[in-house]
């Protein structure tokens, strides 16, 4: 009822100016209209208000037909527009528009008029491809469902000519094939022929012809590997399934990955060059730690013959020692002098001891092995120059992953890094996979475009806001400590400074004795990175420390629960030289370890005994038993026994006391105060004596977590943590 209600007034003010529009002087006084000739043909009619002045006929026609006038308004006693007799008003069909022209194809059936409901069907002459809709339905709306067809030429778009090359083969239908060559003296990179494939695409990589002097930017060689290596990573949120245009299935998180890194150490290789080569695997690896797999690894260093550094058979046995650490130490442990013969270049060999590694997979487990993803990595500074051409070897390594089943050839990745201008590049095109349009060689001045390379694979969508994220082999300092911050407290004549920790994008984790009664946040100055100062918007101490709580029992001055938490107005955007550190005892520092939540890390860290002992030989520090002034709220270190630990400063107070696991850092304490302050007056670095203590607020102590958590987990400005 309400709603007709409103319908009426809506037709009414709609209808209103025409009536205030009408001469008054042609109103009678009755003012309804005519009842005749108001039928439509085919279809009936409905008066909004009867007969009377200002009533809306409409006309109603069944599906698929419109009438020929909408509706009529009585005005002045007539019926605008007016009713011809000779011509009424008829229900017509609805028809779709003539696909009179379509271009080398037929149309069936062909017709005049095509009404609703009526299909039509499209084919091509031969030699044409209909791209679109072949059947489409003309809609009771005068539309026709789906999308244009069109008879296209060819199955394929025209793959081109790329600069430098020429190509032979013009027709771009099913299996046709194209076949590319470079014009001397460059080089072809990529595919030499390509297939036109089922789903309209060509097969490999668009080739490119690179001169000697051509190289991969970092930023062209970053982008290409990890988009092509992304998909054996499971980057990818949705799991594709294989589809008939041959793209590929991305691995699942519980696949299995095979990772065999082979690295050149030949002649032309100097001590600093192989120390920069083992960097630089470090940097692949760790790169690849942060996608959600967790692969074998095989590392192998090459010249004239091949050294081991990890096989891929005890990656996977020895199960404790499968982690990156242990890879990394194996790594530094292999010296420059433990590369043999260095006068070849035994690229060949490097294939071939791979291979047999495969073989050995293979036979441990078939099954096992066929759903493995294996990707082959060569770093290689030259030309092969002995052990014969590397080709057969590398399509042996093919054969046994594929076993000739072109769809199996997902399975294998080879990919190969050239550094430097002696890399016979058209050698090496030969070895990597020609995926479509993903890039396997990569050709780049030197090893430290390799590293700079990997240090923009990651994209900023998987790793920003990472904790604990360092990199330690690099030129730029801030990136072995991107968390650090340094706070300065304004207090006329003379301030104060801590360090902090950036915890979340928006917290800075210090030492509450960093601040005084009465200092507000505008006195804070808070130092991140290069010059980057941010605001503070408020800081809390925690709510148990009170530094004179045991004057009374010879305690000077008493640090338990010295932490404090400084909030930024403002959260502060991740960088590479700019992330935080981990925090214990939270899900985002269990990723990044990768272990369940269950298995957490929580675990108490630190040697207590002794070195708590020590802490009664501090100043101002009179009682017997240690432990009233070292609470379990404290973390102890330094002294020699059982190493030599680095010693915090003054002003280092508030800092990070962390570890580095798997690569990952760890924040396990916060510096608050020292026996001894040994640095004085000593140059730069600073060790340990036997009796030089620091103690560290303890964040696996459940008060001093509880405050972290309720302010970390009800971060509003920036991304809060999870605490476990
Ligand atoms: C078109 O087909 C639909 C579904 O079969 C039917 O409901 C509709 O009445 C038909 N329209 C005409 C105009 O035949
Ligand atoms: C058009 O509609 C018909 C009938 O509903 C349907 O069979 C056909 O698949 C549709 N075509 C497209 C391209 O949507
Ligand atoms: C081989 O691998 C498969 C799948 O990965 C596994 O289910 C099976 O138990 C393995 N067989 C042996 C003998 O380890
Ligand atoms: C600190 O501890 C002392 C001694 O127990 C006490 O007198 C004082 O009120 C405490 N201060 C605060 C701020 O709690």
């Amino acid at each position: 009822m309400e709603c007709k209600q409103r319908l009426k007034w809506l037709m009414l003010a709609m209808i209103c100016p025409l009536i205030a529009g009408a001469p008054s002087s042609m109103s009678k006084s009755d003012n309804s209209c005519p009842k005749e000739n108001l039928n439509i043909i085919g279809g009936s009619f409905v008066l909004k208000d009867g007969y009377s002045h200002g009533s809306l006929l409409k006309y109603i026609c069944p599906n698929g037909y419109y009438p020929s006038i909408q509706s009529r308004l009585c005005q002045g006693e007539q019926w605008t527009p007016k009713p011809k007799i000779r011509k009424p008003a008829v229900c017509k069909k609805i028809t779709c528009p003539n696909p009179r022209v379509f271009e080398n194809g037929e149309v069936s059936p062909y017709k005049d008029k095509y009404y609703v409901n009526d299909t039509t069907t499209y084919s091509c002459h031969s030699d044409y491809i209909l791209r679109g809709s072949a059947v489409r339905v003309c809609k009771p709306n005068g539309k026709w469902n789906g999308s244009t067809p069109i008879c296209g030429p060819d199955h394929c778009p025209d793959p081109g000519v790329p600069p430098g090359s020429s190509r032979a083969g013009n027709v771009f239908n099913i299996d046709d094939k194209v076949t590319y060559r470079c014009e001397r003296p460059l080089t072809l990179i990529g595919s030499k022929v390509r297939v036109c494939q089922d789903g309209g695409q060509w097969s490999g990589t668009e080739p490119q012809c690179y001169a000697d002097f051509t190289y991969d930017t970092p930023e062209e060689a970053s982008d290409a590997f990890s988009s092509s290596l992304k998909s054996d990573l499971g980057v990818s949120q949705q799991f594709e399934q294989e589809d008939q245009q041959g793209k590929k299935i991305t691995m699942d998180q519980g696949g299995k990955l095979d990772i065999y890194i082979a690295v050149d150490a030949s002649d032309s290789i100097d001590e600093e060059d192989f120390t920069k080569a083992k960097t630089t695997i470090k940097l692949l690896i760790e790169k690849i730690s942060y996608y959600p797999v967790s692969p074998n690894y095989e590392i192998l260093v090459f010249a004239t013959n091949v050294s081991p550094i990890s096989r891929i058979r005890n990656f996977k046995l020895n199960k404790n020692e499968r982690s990156l650490e242990r890879i990394f130490e194996d790594l530094d442990k292999f010296t420059y002098d433990n590369k043999g013969d260095k006068t070849g270049t035994n690229i060949a060999k490097a294939y071939s001891e791979i291979y047999e590694s495969m073989v050995m997979e293979k036979n441990s487990n078939e099954t096992a092995f066929s759903e493995t993803q294996h990707i082959i990595i060569l770093f290689s500074d030259g030309q092969a120059n002995m052990g014969g051409n590397p080709k057969p070897k590398v399509d042996q390594i093919k054969h046994l992953v594929t076993r000739n089943d072109p769809n199996r050839e997902k399975k294998l990745d080879l990919y190969v890094f050239g550094v430097g201008e002696d890399v016979n590049q058209e050698d090496i095109n030969d070895f990597v996979s020609h995926k479509d349009e993903e890039k396997h060689f990569f050709k780049l001045p030197d090893l430290a475009a390799v590293q700079q390379m990997f240090d923009d694979m990651i994209d900023e969508s998987t790793s920003v806001g990472l904790c604990g994220v360092v990199w330690e082999g690099l030129e730029n300092k801030r990136r072995a400590f991107p968390w650090l911050a340094q706070i300065n407290v304004a207090r006329p004549p003379k301030g104060s400074n801590c360090m902090g920790s950036l915890v979340t994008s928006s917290y800075i984790l210090t030492a509450a004795h960093c601040f005084l009664e009465g200092d507000t946040p505008e006195k804070i100055t808070v130092k991140l990175d290069k010059d980057l100062i941010v605001k503070v918007k408020k800081y809390v101490l925690h709510p148990k420390y009170n530094i004179t709580a045991k004057k009374h029992m010879g305690i000077k001055e008493y640090y338990e629960f010295d932490v404090a938490l400084v909030q930024l107005e403002k959260s502060v955007k991740m960088t590479s030289t700019l992330r935080p550190i981990c925090i214990p005892c939270t899900k985002e520092t269990n990723a990044a370890l990768k272990l369940s939540e269950s298995e957490g890390t929580c675990k108490k860290h630190g040697k207590r005994g002794a070195c708590v002992e020590d802490a009664k030989k501090a100043e101002g520090i009179e009682v017997k038993n240690a432990v009233e002034v070292v609470t379990d709220n404290f973390l102890c270190s330094g002294g020699t026994e059982p190493k030599t630990d680095d010693v915090a400063c003054k002003g280092e107070s508030g800092g990070a006391t962390h570890v580095n696991k798997k690569g990952r850092v760890i924040q396990v304490g916060v510096i608050s105060w020292g026996v001894k302050d040994i640095c004085k007056g000593n140059n730069n670095r600073f060790t340990s004596v036997s009796d030089s203590r620091d103690f560290h607020s303890n964040l696996f102590s459940e008060k001093i977590r509880s405050f972290l958590k309720e302010h970390l987990e009800n971060d509003n400005i920036g991304n809060p943590l999870t605490f476990l």
